[in-house]
Protein backbone atom coordinates (compact mmCIF):
# COMPACT_ATOMS: atom_id res chain seq x y z
CA UNK A 1 0.00 0.00 0.00
CA UNK A 2 2.73 2.02 1.10
CA UNK A 3 4.56 1.52 -2.43
CA UNK A 4 1.65 2.61 -3.80
CA UNK A 5 1.57 5.90 -2.98
CA UNK A 6 5.15 6.33 -4.65
CA UNK A 7 5.12 3.74 -7.68
CA UNK A 8 2.38 3.45 -9.97
CA UNK A 9 2.46 -0.81 -11.41
CA UNK A 10 3.74 0.37 -14.47
CA UNK A 11 6.84 2.24 -13.36
CA UNK A 12 7.52 -1.64 -11.37
CA UNK A 13 8.22 -3.09 -14.83
CA UNK A 14 11.69 -1.95 -15.39
CA UNK A 15 12.89 -2.54 -11.76
CA UNK A 16 11.60 -6.28 -12.05
CA UNK A 17 13.28 -6.05 -15.33
CA UNK A 18 16.36 -4.61 -13.71
CA UNK A 19 16.54 -7.42 -10.89
CA UNK A 20 15.76 -10.57 -12.79
CA UNK A 21 19.11 -9.64 -15.11
CA UNK A 22 20.88 -8.72 -12.20
CA UNK A 23 19.94 -12.30 -10.96
CA UNK A 24 20.64 -13.85 -14.01
CA UNK A 25 24.22 -11.90 -14.57
CA UNK A 26 25.31 -13.01 -11.40
CA UNK A 27 24.25 -16.62 -11.96
CA UNK A 28 26.05 -16.56 -15.10
CA UNK A 29 29.19 -15.41 -13.68
CA UNK A 30 29.10 -17.91 -10.50
CA UNK A 31 28.69 -20.52 -13.40
CA UNK A 32 31.31 -19.35 -15.14
CA UNK A 33 33.58 -19.63 -12.00
CA UNK A 34 32.83 -22.75 -10.70
CA UNK A 35 32.41 -24.45 -14.32
CA UNK A 36 29.50 -25.76 -13.01
CA UNK A 37 30.10 -27.49 -10.18
CA UNK A 38 28.54 -27.23 -7.01
CA UNK A 39 29.85 -25.87 -3.49
CA UNK A 40 30.16 -28.31 -1.13
CA UNK A 41 26.94 -29.56 0.37
CA UNK A 42 25.32 -28.99 4.26
CA UNK A 43 22.79 -28.19 6.11
CA UNK A 44 19.61 -25.52 5.49
CA UNK A 45 20.37 -22.63 7.03
CA UNK A 46 17.90 -20.23 8.16
CA UNK A 47 17.19 -16.51 6.40
CA UNK A 48 20.47 -14.02 5.95
CA UNK A 49 22.02 -15.78 8.92
CA UNK A 50 22.58 -19.10 7.72
CA UNK A 51 24.13 -21.85 9.95
CA UNK A 52 26.62 -19.38 11.18
CA UNK A 53 25.57 -19.95 14.67
CA UNK A 54 25.94 -23.25 14.43
CA UNK A 55 29.39 -22.25 16.07
CA UNK A 56 28.37 -21.01 19.50
CA UNK A 57 26.26 -24.22 19.87
CA UNK A 58 28.02 -26.76 22.79
CA UNK A 59 30.38 -29.75 21.48
CA UNK A 60 30.33 -28.08 17.87
CA UNK A 61 32.77 -30.63 16.77
CA UNK A 62 30.47 -33.43 17.52
CA UNK A 63 27.43 -31.60 15.95
CA UNK A 64 29.79 -30.75 12.43
CA UNK A 65 30.77 -35.17 12.70
CA UNK A 66 27.34 -35.66 12.54
CA UNK A 67 26.40 -33.15 9.56
CA UNK A 68 29.25 -35.26 7.93
CA UNK A 69 27.50 -38.67 8.23
CA UNK A 70 24.88 -36.97 6.46
CA UNK A 71 27.30 -34.72 3.95
CA UNK A 72 30.23 -36.06 4.08
CA UNK A 73 33.93 -35.52 4.36
CA UNK A 74 33.53 -31.88 3.69
CA UNK A 75 30.68 -29.94 4.64
CA UNK A 76 29.11 -26.36 3.55
CA UNK A 77 27.73 -23.75 6.43
CA UNK A 78 27.07 -19.95 5.33
CA UNK A 79 25.50 -16.98 6.34
CA UNK A 80 25.74 -12.91 7.12
CA UNK A 81 27.95 -13.48 3.69
CA UNK A 82 30.81 -15.51 5.30
CA UNK A 83 31.18 -19.34 3.55
CA UNK A 84 32.83 -21.79 5.94
CA UNK A 85 33.60 -25.26 5.22
CA UNK A 86 34.25 -27.68 7.65
CA UNK A 87 36.77 -31.03 6.83
CA UNK A 88 35.61 -33.84 8.28
CA UNK A 89 38.48 -36.50 7.26
CA UNK A 90 42.09 -36.86 7.41
CA UNK A 91 42.34 -37.25 4.17
CA UNK A 92 41.00 -33.99 3.02
CA UNK A 93 42.79 -31.78 5.88
CA UNK A 94 45.86 -33.50 4.24
CA UNK A 95 45.03 -32.89 0.42
CA UNK A 96 44.15 -29.27 1.00
CA UNK A 97 45.72 -27.80 4.19
CA UNK A 98 49.56 -29.81 3.13
CA UNK A 99 49.29 -30.69 -0.46
CA UNK A 100 47.75 -27.11 -1.59
CA UNK A 101 49.53 -25.14 0.93
CA UNK A 102 49.73 -22.15 -0.82
CA UNK A 103 46.01 -21.63 -1.10
CA UNK A 104 45.26 -22.73 2.51
CA UNK A 105 47.47 -21.45 4.41
CA UNK A 106 46.51 -18.12 5.49
CA UNK A 107 44.26 -17.34 8.81
CA UNK A 108 40.34 -15.28 8.32
CA UNK A 109 40.99 -11.42 9.45
CA UNK A 110 39.78 -11.48 13.20
CA UNK A 111 38.41 -8.00 13.81
CA UNK A 112 38.42 -8.64 17.62
CA UNK A 113 41.59 -10.02 18.08
CA UNK A 114 43.41 -8.89 15.65
CA UNK A 115 42.48 -5.38 14.88
CA UNK A 116 40.57 -4.09 17.71
CA UNK A 117 42.73 -6.20 20.71
CA UNK A 118 46.00 -5.55 18.58
CA UNK A 119 47.04 -8.98 18.02
CA UNK A 120 47.28 -8.90 14.39
CA UNK A 121 50.90 -8.79 14.08
CA UNK A 122 51.03 -12.75 15.82
CA UNK A 123 52.66 -15.64 13.76
CA UNK A 124 49.44 -16.89 15.18
CA UNK A 125 46.95 -14.62 13.02
CA UNK A 126 49.64 -13.29 10.49
CA UNK A 127 48.51 -14.01 6.83
CA UNK A 128 50.61 -16.26 5.17
CA UNK A 129 53.44 -13.95 3.52
CA UNK A 130 57.02 -12.54 4.11
CA UNK A 131 56.43 -11.04 7.82
CA UNK A 132 55.24 -14.54 8.50
CA UNK A 133 57.59 -16.27 6.92
CA UNK A 134 60.36 -13.97 9.05
CA UNK A 135 58.62 -14.86 12.43
CA UNK A 136 58.34 -19.10 11.75
CA UNK A 137 62.02 -18.74 10.69
CA UNK A 138 63.07 -17.00 14.19
CA UNK A 139 60.70 -19.72 15.64
CA UNK A 140 62.61 -22.42 14.16
CA UNK A 141 66.14 -20.96 14.83
CA UNK A 142 64.96 -20.76 18.49
CA UNK A 143 63.39 -24.64 18.84
CA UNK A 144 65.94 -26.46 16.93
CA UNK A 145 67.45 -30.03 18.54
CA UNK A 146 70.61 -28.15 20.57
CA UNK A 147 67.85 -25.09 22.35
CA UNK A 148 65.38 -27.91 22.71
CA UNK A 149 68.40 -30.00 24.78
CA UNK A 150 68.82 -26.63 27.08
CA UNK A 151 65.30 -25.89 27.48
CA UNK A 152 64.65 -29.29 28.93
CA UNK A 153 66.90 -29.35 31.88
CA UNK A 154 64.13 -26.20 32.84
CA UNK A 155 61.64 -27.75 31.95
CA UNK A 156 62.84 -31.07 34.51
CA UNK A 157 62.93 -28.52 37.16
CA UNK A 158 59.33 -26.98 36.91
CA UNK A 159 57.96 -30.64 36.76
CA UNK A 160 60.03 -31.27 40.16
CA UNK A 161 58.93 -28.04 41.77
CA UNK A 162 55.16 -28.65 40.30
CA UNK A 163 55.35 -32.42 42.61
CA UNK A 164 56.55 -30.82 45.49
CA UNK A 165 53.86 -28.29 45.68
CA UNK A 166 51.57 -30.66 44.94
CA UNK A 167 52.79 -32.55 48.03
CA UNK A 168 51.93 -29.75 50.15
CA UNK A 169 48.87 -28.44 48.69
CA UNK A 170 47.34 -31.66 46.54
CA UNK A 171 43.82 -30.34 46.58
CA UNK A 172 44.57 -27.29 44.35
CA UNK A 173 46.23 -29.29 41.77
CA UNK A 174 43.81 -27.60 39.01
CA UNK A 175 45.86 -24.00 39.41
CA UNK A 176 49.24 -25.49 40.61
CA UNK A 177 49.23 -27.74 36.90
CA UNK A 178 48.14 -24.38 35.44
CA UNK A 179 50.70 -22.35 36.96
CA UNK A 180 53.61 -25.14 36.19
CA UNK A 181 53.02 -24.67 32.78
CA UNK A 182 53.29 -20.96 32.80
CA UNK A 183 56.05 -21.04 34.47
CA UNK A 184 57.29 -23.42 31.61
CA UNK A 185 57.11 -20.91 29.39
CA UNK A 186 58.40 -17.83 31.05
CA UNK A 187 61.50 -19.93 31.85
CA UNK A 188 61.54 -21.12 27.97
CA UNK A 189 60.52 -18.17 26.40
CA UNK A 190 62.21 -15.54 28.32
CA UNK A 191 64.52 -17.20 31.33
CA UNK A 192 62.73 -15.64 33.90
CA UNK A 193 63.27 -17.66 37.23
CA UNK A 194 60.73 -18.61 39.89
CA UNK A 195 59.86 -14.71 41.36
CA UNK A 196 57.78 -12.22 41.93
CA UNK A 197 58.36 -11.05 38.51
CA UNK A 198 57.80 -14.64 37.02
CA UNK A 199 54.40 -14.53 38.93
CA UNK A 200 53.38 -10.86 37.52
CA UNK A 201 54.19 -12.32 33.96
CA UNK A 202 52.21 -15.50 34.66
CA UNK A 203 49.04 -13.51 35.75
CA UNK A 204 49.16 -11.37 32.79
CA UNK A 205 49.41 -14.10 30.42
CA UNK A 206 46.40 -15.48 31.96
CA UNK A 207 44.70 -12.38 31.65
CA UNK A 208 45.76 -12.31 27.93
CA UNK A 209 44.76 -15.88 27.28
CA UNK A 210 41.08 -15.42 28.76
CA UNK A 211 40.85 -12.49 26.61
CA UNK A 212 42.26 -13.95 23.54
CA UNK A 213 40.00 -17.22 24.16
CA UNK A 214 36.82 -14.97 23.79
CA UNK A 215 37.91 -13.34 20.43
CA UNK A 216 39.02 -16.49 19.08
CA UNK A 217 35.42 -17.77 19.60
CA UNK A 218 33.13 -17.65 17.47
CA UNK A 219 30.36 -15.71 17.53
CA UNK A 220 31.51 -13.80 20.42
CA UNK A 221 32.14 -10.41 19.14
CA UNK A 222 29.19 -9.57 16.34
CA UNK A 223 32.36 -7.34 15.01
CA UNK A 224 34.11 -10.51 13.27
CA UNK A 225 30.79 -11.27 11.51
CA UNK A 226 29.91 -7.77 10.70
CA UNK A 227 33.49 -5.74 10.41
CA UNK A 228 31.90 -2.30 9.96
CA UNK A 229 31.32 -2.66 13.69
CA UNK A 230 34.83 -1.88 14.43
CA UNK A 231 34.35 1.55 13.91
CA UNK A 232 31.66 1.90 16.68
CA UNK A 233 32.50 4.35 19.45
CA UNK A 234 34.87 3.59 22.14
CA UNK A 235 31.96 3.75 24.57
CA UNK A 236 30.10 0.85 23.06
CA UNK A 237 30.58 -2.01 25.91
CA UNK A 238 32.53 -4.53 22.99
CA UNK A 239 35.03 -1.39 22.21
CA UNK A 240 35.35 -1.06 25.96
CA UNK A 241 36.48 -4.66 26.94
CA UNK A 242 38.31 -5.27 23.87
CA UNK A 243 40.77 -1.92 25.03
CA UNK A 244 41.30 -3.46 28.17
CA UNK A 245 42.64 -6.81 26.07
CA UNK A 246 44.48 -4.61 24.36
CA UNK A 247 46.39 -2.84 27.10
CA UNK A 248 46.77 -6.74 28.74
CA UNK A 249 48.20 -7.59 25.68
CA UNK A 250 50.69 -5.32 25.26
CA UNK A 251 51.87 -5.45 29.22
CA UNK A 252 51.70 -9.34 28.56
CA UNK A 253 54.47 -9.07 25.62
CA UNK A 254 56.15 -6.16 26.26
CA UNK A 255 57.10 -6.80 29.92
CA UNK A 256 59.18 -9.76 29.65
CA UNK A 257 61.01 -9.03 26.77
CA UNK A 258 61.81 -5.33 27.74
CA UNK A 259 63.25 -7.81 31.27
CA UNK A 260 65.37 -10.08 29.05
CA UNK A 261 67.20 -7.11 27.09
CA UNK A 262 67.44 -5.16 30.56
CA UNK A 263 69.03 -8.19 32.43
CA UNK A 264 70.83 -10.42 29.59
CA UNK A 265 74.29 -8.19 30.52
CA UNK A 266 73.88 -9.02 33.68
CA UNK A 267 73.79 -12.92 33.42
CA UNK A 268 71.14 -13.05 35.50
CA UNK A 269 69.00 -15.07 33.40
CA UNK A 270 68.35 -18.64 31.86
CA UNK A 271 68.54 -19.64 28.34
CA UNK A 272 65.57 -18.90 26.50
CA UNK A 273 64.78 -18.64 23.39
CA UNK A 274 64.59 -14.49 23.62
CA UNK A 275 67.72 -14.66 25.05
CA UNK A 276 69.65 -17.03 22.03
CA UNK A 277 68.11 -14.90 19.43
CA UNK A 278 69.30 -11.42 20.98
CA UNK A 279 72.65 -12.88 21.12
CA UNK A 280 72.83 -14.35 17.82
CA UNK A 281 70.49 -12.59 15.24
CA UNK A 282 69.44 -13.64 12.11
CA UNK A 283 71.58 -11.88 9.12
CA UNK A 284 69.37 -9.65 6.93
CA UNK A 285 66.58 -9.31 9.08
CA UNK A 286 65.63 -5.79 9.23
CA UNK A 287 63.47 -4.45 12.12
CA UNK A 288 64.57 -7.81 14.14
CA UNK A 289 64.11 -6.73 17.66
CA UNK A 290 60.37 -5.62 16.71
CA UNK A 291 60.09 -9.42 15.13
CA UNK A 292 61.44 -11.43 17.96
CA UNK A 293 59.04 -9.76 20.32
CA UNK A 294 55.85 -10.52 18.91
CA UNK A 295 57.72 -13.92 18.20
CA UNK A 296 57.85 -14.66 21.80
CA UNK A 297 54.41 -12.62 22.74
CA UNK A 298 53.16 -15.75 19.87
CA UNK A 299 54.96 -18.57 21.84
CA UNK A 300 53.92 -17.40 25.19
CA UNK A 301 50.56 -16.41 24.35
CA UNK A 302 50.52 -20.44 22.52
CA UNK A 303 52.10 -22.77 24.57
CA UNK A 304 50.63 -23.14 28.29
CA UNK A 305 46.75 -23.40 27.32
CA UNK A 306 46.98 -26.88 25.11
CA UNK A 307 49.92 -28.08 27.66
CA UNK A 308 47.78 -27.71 30.97
CA UNK A 309 44.83 -28.82 29.09
CA UNK A 310 46.68 -31.61 28.18
CA UNK A 311 47.82 -32.51 32.03
CA UNK A 312 44.58 -31.47 33.30
CA UNK A 313 42.59 -34.00 31.51
CA UNK A 314 45.51 -36.84 32.09
CA UNK A 315 44.96 -36.10 35.25
CA UNK A 316 41.06 -36.86 35.34
CA UNK A 317 41.55 -39.89 32.80
CA UNK A 318 43.79 -41.83 35.20
CA UNK A 319 41.43 -40.80 38.43
CA UNK A 320 38.94 -42.49 36.43
CA UNK A 321 41.20 -45.46 35.01
CA UNK A 322 42.70 -46.61 37.84
CA UNK A 323 43.97 -50.01 36.21
CA UNK A 324 45.80 -47.89 33.13
CA UNK A 325 47.40 -45.63 36.11
CA UNK A 326 48.97 -48.56 37.61
CA UNK A 327 50.67 -50.01 34.56
CA UNK A 328 51.79 -46.63 33.29
CA UNK A 329 53.63 -46.07 37.26
CA UNK A 330 55.00 -50.23 36.79
CA UNK A 331 56.16 -49.14 33.61
CA UNK A 332 58.19 -46.10 35.24
CA UNK A 333 59.05 -48.13 38.32
CA UNK A 334 60.82 -51.00 36.41
CA UNK A 335 62.17 -48.85 33.49
CA UNK A 336 63.70 -45.52 36.03
CA UNK A 337 63.57 -47.33 39.34
CA UNK A 338 63.38 -45.32 42.55
CA UNK A 339 66.30 -42.94 43.01
CA UNK A 340 65.21 -40.41 40.95
CA UNK A 341 62.82 -38.77 38.96
CA UNK A 342 61.84 -39.11 34.92
CA UNK A 343 63.72 -37.26 32.64
CA UNK A 344 62.53 -36.00 28.92
CA UNK A 345 65.54 -38.41 27.67
CA UNK A 346 63.59 -41.38 29.56
CA UNK A 347 60.40 -41.03 27.07
CA UNK A 348 61.43 -43.63 24.11
CA UNK A 349 61.58 -46.38 27.05
CA UNK A 350 58.52 -45.46 27.93
CA UNK A 351 55.98 -46.52 25.29
CA UNK A 352 53.00 -47.07 27.79
CA UNK A 353 53.20 -43.74 29.06
CA UNK A 354 53.60 -42.57 25.72
CA UNK A 355 50.54 -44.18 24.98
CA UNK A 356 48.88 -42.69 27.86
CA UNK A 357 49.82 -38.89 26.55
CA UNK A 358 48.66 -40.21 23.08
CA UNK A 359 45.48 -41.50 24.47
CA UNK A 360 44.65 -38.30 26.63
CA UNK A 361 45.14 -36.04 23.63
CA UNK A 362 42.82 -38.52 21.71
CA UNK A 363 40.16 -38.35 24.02
CA UNK A 364 39.76 -34.99 24.90
CA UNK A 365 42.20 -33.03 22.43
CA UNK A 366 42.53 -29.56 23.71
CA UNK A 367 41.83 -28.31 20.46
CA UNK A 368 39.09 -29.75 19.20
CA UNK A 369 39.19 -27.86 15.83
CA UNK A 370 42.53 -27.50 15.27
CA UNK A 371 42.61 -24.02 17.14
CA UNK A 372 42.00 -21.21 14.57
CA UNK A 373 40.57 -21.67 11.29
CA UNK A 374 42.34 -20.77 7.60
CA UNK A 375 41.07 -19.09 4.47
CA UNK A 376 41.58 -19.79 0.87
CA UNK A 377 43.34 -17.36 -1.02
CA UNK A 378 42.21 -17.83 -4.45
CA UNK A 379 38.80 -20.04 -5.78
CA UNK A 380 39.70 -23.60 -5.61
CA UNK A 381 37.84 -26.93 -6.95
CA UNK A 382 37.87 -30.20 -4.70
CA UNK A 383 36.27 -33.50 -4.92
CA UNK A 384 34.42 -32.22 -7.55
CA UNK A 385 33.53 -29.56 -5.27
CA UNK A 386 33.99 -25.22 -5.66
CA UNK A 387 35.34 -23.52 -3.16
CA UNK A 388 35.44 -19.95 -3.40
CA UNK A 389 38.21 -17.40 -2.49
CA UNK A 390 38.58 -16.23 1.15
CA UNK A 391 36.03 -19.31 2.24
CA UNK A 392 36.77 -20.08 6.38
CA UNK A 393 38.02 -23.42 6.52
CA UNK A 394 37.81 -25.45 9.61
CA UNK A 395 39.28 -28.90 10.23
CA UNK A 396 37.50 -30.57 12.35
CA UNK A 397 40.05 -33.12 14.11
CA UNK A 398 37.81 -34.10 16.77
CA UNK A 399 36.20 -36.33 13.88
CA UNK A 400 39.76 -38.29 13.05
CA UNK A 401 39.82 -38.66 17.30
CA UNK A 402 36.51 -40.09 17.09
CA UNK A 403 36.67 -42.00 14.16
CA UNK A 404 33.45 -44.67 14.30
CA UNK A 405 35.39 -47.37 12.38
CA UNK A 406 37.79 -48.21 14.93
CA UNK A 407 37.69 -51.47 16.42
CA UNK A 408 37.95 -49.46 19.87
CA UNK A 409 35.19 -47.31 21.06
CA UNK A 410 36.43 -43.86 20.35
CA UNK A 411 34.60 -42.64 24.36
CA UNK A 412 36.40 -44.89 26.22
CA UNK A 413 40.27 -44.34 27.20
CA UNK A 414 42.33 -47.33 25.99
CA UNK A 415 45.74 -46.59 25.87
CA UNK A 416 46.57 -49.99 24.11
CA UNK A 417 45.08 -48.91 20.84
CA UNK A 418 48.25 -46.99 20.02
CA UNK A 419 49.93 -50.00 20.79
CA UNK A 420 47.72 -52.74 18.31
CA UNK A 421 50.45 -53.58 15.90
CA UNK A 422 46.86 -54.95 13.92
CA UNK A 423 44.82 -52.07 13.98
CA UNK A 424 46.06 -48.43 12.27
CA UNK A 425 44.67 -45.87 14.54
CA UNK A 426 46.27 -42.24 13.21
CA UNK A 427 48.53 -41.45 15.79
CA UNK A 428 47.48 -37.61 17.36
CA UNK A 429 50.65 -36.14 16.31
CA UNK A 430 49.49 -36.05 13.00
CA UNK A 431 46.80 -34.15 13.64
CA UNK A 432 46.85 -32.91 17.04
CA UNK A 433 49.58 -30.14 16.47
CA UNK A 434 47.48 -28.38 12.93
CA UNK A 435 48.80 -29.47 9.33
CA UNK A 436 51.27 -27.94 6.49
CA UNK A 437 52.92 -24.62 6.44
CA UNK A 438 50.98 -23.20 9.52
CA UNK A 439 51.33 -26.88 11.63
CA UNK A 440 52.48 -26.04 15.18
CA UNK A 441 56.30 -24.83 15.83
CA UNK A 442 56.31 -25.69 19.40
CA UNK A 443 55.44 -29.44 18.56
CA UNK A 444 58.34 -30.88 19.88
CA UNK A 445 58.87 -28.45 23.04
CA UNK A 446 54.68 -29.21 23.99
CA UNK A 447 55.54 -32.13 23.57
CA UNK A 448 58.12 -32.81 26.08
CA UNK A 449 56.22 -30.42 28.42
CA UNK A 450 53.23 -32.77 28.25
CA UNK A 451 55.52 -35.43 28.87
CA UNK A 452 57.47 -34.76 32.04
CA UNK A 453 54.80 -33.45 33.75
CA UNK A 454 53.47 -36.34 32.98
CA UNK A 455 56.16 -38.80 33.86
CA UNK A 456 56.41 -36.96 37.37
CA UNK A 457 52.91 -36.77 38.22
CA UNK A 458 53.02 -40.93 37.56
CA UNK A 459 56.09 -41.69 39.37
CA UNK A 460 55.45 -39.93 42.36
CA UNK A 461 51.43 -40.24 43.00
CA UNK A 462 48.55 -41.91 42.77
CA UNK A 463 45.59 -40.28 41.72
CA UNK A 464 42.09 -41.32 42.88
CA UNK A 465 38.26 -40.02 42.05
CA UNK A 466 36.58 -38.06 45.01
CA UNK A 467 35.67 -39.88 47.48
CA UNK A 468 31.38 -40.17 47.95
CA UNK A 469 30.97 -38.45 45.01
CA UNK A 470 31.25 -38.36 41.04
CA UNK A 471 33.82 -36.70 39.36
CA UNK A 472 32.69 -33.84 37.26
CA UNK A 473 33.69 -34.50 33.58
CA UNK A 474 32.82 -30.61 31.83
CA UNK A 475 34.72 -29.02 29.07
CA UNK A 476 35.49 -25.40 28.46
CA UNK A 477 33.48 -24.69 24.97
CA UNK A 478 35.02 -23.87 21.73
CA UNK A 479 38.45 -23.23 20.68
CA UNK A 480 40.23 -23.97 23.65
CA UNK A 481 38.63 -27.61 25.23
CA UNK A 482 40.24 -28.34 28.78
CA UNK A 483 38.53 -29.61 31.78
CA UNK A 484 36.39 -27.35 34.06
CA UNK A 485 38.03 -27.37 37.69
CA UNK A 486 36.82 -31.00 39.48
CA UNK A 487 37.76 -32.78 42.59
CA UNK A 488 40.63 -35.71 42.74
CA UNK A 489 42.47 -37.33 45.43
CA UNK A 490 46.50 -36.68 44.73
CA UNK A 491 48.80 -38.32 47.58
CA UNK A 492 52.43 -38.99 47.18
CA UNK A 493 52.79 -43.51 46.65
CA UNK A 494 55.52 -43.76 49.45
CA UNK A 495 57.53 -41.59 51.93
CA UNK A 496 60.26 -42.33 49.28
CA UNK A 497 59.50 -40.79 46.53
CA UNK A 498 57.95 -37.51 48.60
CA UNK A 499 61.73 -37.27 49.94
CA UNK A 500 63.16 -38.13 46.67
CA UNK A 501 60.65 -35.17 44.90
CA UNK A 502 61.68 -32.57 47.96
CA UNK A 503 65.26 -33.45 47.15
CA UNK A 504 65.26 -32.88 43.48
CA UNK A 505 63.19 -29.56 43.49
CA UNK A 506 65.59 -27.81 45.84
CA UNK A 507 68.33 -28.38 42.96
CA UNK A 508 66.75 -26.78 40.54
CA UNK A 509 67.55 -23.33 39.06
CA UNK A 510 64.54 -22.42 37.33
C1 LIG B 1 50.43 -29.81 23.72
C2 LIG B 1 50.94 -28.74 23.18
C3 LIG B 1 50.50 -28.04 21.92
C4 LIG B 1 49.46 -28.31 21.05
C5 LIG B 1 48.45 -29.46 21.12
C6 LIG B 1 49.49 -27.30 20.00
C7 LIG B 1 48.63 -27.26 18.92
C8 LIG B 1 48.65 -26.28 17.95
C9 LIG B 1 47.74 -26.22 16.81
C10 LIG B 1 46.64 -27.23 16.51
C11 LIG B 1 48.04 -25.12 16.09
C12 LIG B 1 47.32 -24.61 14.83
C13 LIG B 1 48.08 -25.08 13.63
C14 LIG B 1 47.35 -24.91 12.31
O1 LIG B 1 46.78 -23.85 12.01
O2 LIG B 1 47.34 -25.88 11.52
C15 LIG B 1 49.15 -24.47 16.77
C16 LIG B 1 49.75 -23.30 16.32
C17 LIG B 1 50.73 -22.65 17.01
N1 LIG B 1 51.38 -23.08 18.15
FE1 LIG B 1 51.02 -24.79 19.16
N2 LIG B 1 50.50 -26.44 20.28
C18 LIG B 1 51.16 -26.85 21.42
C19 LIG B 1 52.26 -26.28 21.99
C20 LIG B 1 52.87 -25.14 21.55
C21 LIG B 1 54.09 -24.60 22.08
C22 LIG B 1 54.94 -25.25 23.14
C23 LIG B 1 54.34 -23.44 21.41
C24 LIG B 1 55.47 -22.48 21.57
C25 LIG B 1 56.73 -22.79 21.69
C26 LIG B 1 53.28 -23.26 20.44
C27 LIG B 1 53.18 -22.20 19.59
C28 LIG B 1 52.30 -22.14 18.52
C29 LIG B 1 52.26 -21.04 17.56
C30 LIG B 1 53.13 -19.78 17.60
C31 LIG B 1 51.28 -21.36 16.60
C32 LIG B 1 50.84 -20.53 15.39
C33 LIG B 1 51.59 -21.00 14.15
C34 LIG B 1 51.20 -20.25 12.86
O3 LIG B 1 50.09 -19.77 12.72
O4 LIG B 1 52.07 -20.19 11.97
N3 LIG B 1 52.40 -24.31 20.56
N4 LIG B 1 49.50 -25.20 17.89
Amino acid sequence: MVDLLFFQPIQLVPWCFFCIAYLVWRRYGFTRATGGRPLPPGPPGRPIVGKIFDFTQHDVHRLFMRYSEQYGALHDLHGLGKRIIVLNELSAINDLLENRAAIYSHRPESVSGGVLMGFSKSMILLPYGPEWRAHRKLARMALGPTQLKEYAILQEDIAASLAEALLDTPHDFFSLVRIGAGRMVIAVTYGIRNSAFQTECIMNGERFVEFARRTFTPGNYLCDILPFLKHAPSWVPFQCELQHGKEAFIEFQTKPFEYVKQEMDKGNILPSLTLRLLQCPPQGMPDFERHLMWVGGAMFGGMPVCTYATVLTFIMAMALNRDKQRIAQAEIDAVIGGDRLPRIEDRRQLPYVDAVIKETMRWQPALPLAGLSRCTAHDDFYRGFFIPNNSIIVPNVWAIAYDPRSKYNPEAFIPERFMDVNEKIVDPDQWAFGFGRRACPGQNLGENSVFILVATILSVFDILPPENEALEQEFTQHVFRSPKPFKCSISPRTFAKARLVRLRAAEGVA
